[in-house]
């Protein structure tokens, strides 16, 4: 059973805290560790991303980088929204990414096949964003703020992002699960 959203998204909430500590923070992270870049069929080709938290496996899923440890007093109230929100028994991550989309960058249409997406539920924070980005998953465009939180439908729904603004636009990606 599928534990994605009936709807091509959800917003979760809204969340403020802590939005420019991590943008200047993730300044020098980006790109370090290009894994994201470097996979998914070129669909990341226009991104920069830092990786806090990047497993695949099943038997990795806990794993995180060194540099989340900078970053987990910043992340703890987003994500302690994701654990009101989905009320797990033991909410755990299995990927924290933040994504930079560069201006007039594009990731193409497609939807995200592997075991760790079917597994869990992906989640964006709105870091940093303009007016001209657009954002389409399914038959939906998502309004774009920064500081809402939504869950997609990654793996049954085409989506894709195009940033038509002359600054670059910014996510944390967090992908969450009930850790039983
Ligand atoms: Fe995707």
């Amino acid at each position: 059973m599928s534990l994605k959203p009936k709807e091509d998204y959800i917003k979760i909430g809204f969340c403020t805290d802590n939005i420019n500590e991590i943008l200047s923070l993730a300044e020098s992270h980006y790109g370090l560790d290009t894994r994201r870049e470097d996979g998914f069929h070129s669909s990341h080709k226009d991104t920069r991303a830092a990786l806090l938290q990047f497993n695949w496996a099943l038997e990795d899923r806990n794993e995180a980088e060194p540099i989340y440890l900078l970053y987990r007093d910043l992340l703890e109230p987003v994500l302690n929204k994701l654990k009101n929100k989905y009320n797990y028994s033991n909410f755990s991550t299995w990927k924290i990414v933040i994504a930079e989309l560069e201006p007039n960058g594009h990731i193409g249409a497609h939807k995200d096949t592997h075991l760790s997406f079917d597994l869990t539920h992906r989640c964006h924070w709105i870091l940093k964003t303009n007016k001209d980005v657009v954002f389409k998953v399914g038959d939906s465009t998502l309004p774009t703020e920064a500081g809402a939180i939504y869950e997609i439908n990654n793996t049954e729904r085409d989506h894709e992002v195009f940033n038509g603004g002359s600054e670059s636009r910014i996510h944390v990606i967090i992908d969450c699960y009930n850790n039983v």
